[in-house]
Formats: structure tokens, sequence, C-alpha cells
């Protein structure tokens, strides 16, 4: 089966559907429900503090310390145990790493919809799975009589965390979950060009304009204006059709990041990257703006 027919078939797949939208409202709820606090939290889960995502950097721990265990338990099966302490501490190190990586990973799906969705389930449900055949490998392990069993766990744990891994891929690479969607800064204008007549700006409005190839978010608050990229750095949104808020910030209409218009710093997630953020300046009665250096 070609790789785009394999992810096709994901897709096609109605109750991943149906599974995605009962459970996506019931995680989004339980962070609402936490207020300020359950905000907090999801924004260090997405890594809005790191300007990354964090997920991708905590599932290199279980990739990493179980590929260390499947090599040590092959070793172990052509005859040789000098290593066996040092698989089953792998294995252990694996499980901790998966659940910081589950954690996080179902905090950044709830910023999903659609085929996208449905990929992010399956790739969570396949990794929850390998996770529990590890930690059934785990005690299995401890007996000599089992032993043997624990490792064969441990191999169809690695076959079933590894298709995981590759619809993670297939997010990221295909889907460009988690990819900074605005880092196009050579396309910038970085030299002062006008891009809307001063009237047609009132107070308290934004509007997107373009400068070069680019959609600039233009916003007039308190009097002052401010011009930060206009497409969302978590999945591509129009910021120009969300919220202008009186706090100087503006909220994303897909997935409801904020970000400050005063930096394009992200106040609230899922986004974890800043907008980039442009100088303004009023000349013969023209808005200009220039790239701010990032
Ligand atoms: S596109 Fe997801 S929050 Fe903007």
């Amino acid at each position: 089966m070609s790789q785009n027919r394999a992810i096709e078939l994901v897709e096609n797949q109605e109750w991943l559907g149906k599974a995605g939208a009962a459970l996506q409202p019931v995680i989004i709820g339980a962070f609402e429900e936490g207020g300020e606090m359950g905000q907090k939290l999801k924004n260090i889960l997405h890594g809005t503090w790191l300007g990354h995502p964090l997920h991708p950097v905590i599932t290199d721990i279980p990739v990493g310390a179980w590929s260390v265990a499947a090599a040590l338990d092959s070793i172990e099966l052509a005859g040789n145990s000098k290593y066996k302490k040092g698989a089953d501490a792998a294995v252990v190190i694996g499980i901790a790493g998966a659940v910081g990586a589950a954690v996080t990973g179902l905090t950044d799906w709830t910023g999903t919809n659609g085929k996208k969705r449905k990929i992010g389930l399956l790739h969570g449900v396949l990794n929850l799975t390998g996770t529990a055949l590890y930690a059934t490998s785990l005690v299995l392990r401890n007996k000599k009589k089992t032993r043997n069993t624990g490792l064969a766990l441990s191999m169809a744990g690695y076959g079933i965390v590894s298709l995981a891994a590759y619809l993670g891929g297939h997010l990221v690479f295909g889907e460009q979950i988690g990819v900074d969607h605005t880092a196009t800064s050579e396309e910038y204008p970085k030299k002062f060009v006008p891009v809307l007549a001063e009237s047609e700006l009132p107070e308290n409005s934004m509007k997107a304009v373009k400068a070069a190839d680019i959609q600039v978010l233009l916003a007039r608050k308190n009097g002052a204006l401010f011009a930060i990229a206009n497409t969302c750095s978590h999945l591509g949104g129009p910021l120009d059709e969300g919220e202008l808020r009186d706090d100087l910030t503006v909220k994303c209409p897909w997935h409801g990041s904020v970000f400050s218009l005063k930096d394009g710093t992200v106040v609230n997630g899922p986004a974890t990257e800043q907008q980039p953020q442009f100088e303004v300046r009023t000349q013969n009665g023209q808005i200009e703006v220039s790239l701010k250096s990032r």
C-alpha cells in the first residue's frame, strides 16, 4: 500500500471523526473549567513559554529509550544477557517519557479539526497501545519464566509506536502541525511600504492589508497604530477575522490563540511562535509598514 493510500485510509475512518468530535470538547472543557490556571497549564503544555511546540521535544525520550531497549533486547535474544538491566531501565525511561508525550500531544490535539484531528487521534491511540505493551512487558521482564514474553511484547510495542511515529511525522510534514506558518520572513518588506490610507482605519478597528506579498494585520486602538503578520503562526488562521481586545491583543478565530499587538508575542496558545511585528508610520496620509527585525 502506498503512503498516500495509507493516510487516505485513516482519513476515511468515520469512527475516528465521531470519536474525535466526542472527546475533544471534553478535554477543551476540562481546561476551561480550570479558568486562568487551566489556560496557564495549557500554555505550558503547548510550549508557548518555549517558543516551540513542547510535544516533539518530549517524544524524543520514548523513541530514543525504546530504540535502545530494542537493540539491547536483540543482543539478549541472541544469547548475551549482559545488557538486560540496561534494557529494562530504557523501557522505564521510555514509559516516563511517553506519559509526558501523551499529555502534551493531547493538549496540541485540542487545536486540530477535520482530517488532522482524525490522524492525531489514531496517532495517540497507537502510542497509548504501545505504551501499555511496554508497561506489561516491564512486569513480565522481572520473572525468569515470563521474561521472553516480556521481550516479545516490547518488540510488538516498538512496531506500534513506530507506526504512530510515522503518523506523527505526517502531521508535521504533511499537515503542517507545529510548523510556524509565518516563517517566510525573506518575503516580508524590510523597507517602509504604503499599505492603506490613514482614513480607512478608524479607531478600535483592524484590517488585513497587503505589504509586498504578505498579509499584514493593521489595528488602531487607543489612538495608536499596530501591525503584525495577519496569518496566525499556529495553523494559518486569518487574524483580521478574530477579536480585537481591549488589552491590546488579538484572538485568532480558528483555535483561540491570543497575540500581543505591541510585539506579536503569544499570550495564549495553541500557538507557540510569535507573530512577526512591523514598524508602523504615517506619511502623506498613508499608513506604511516595515518588518521589525526578528
Ligand atoms: S490558526 Fe490555530 S489559533 Fe490561529
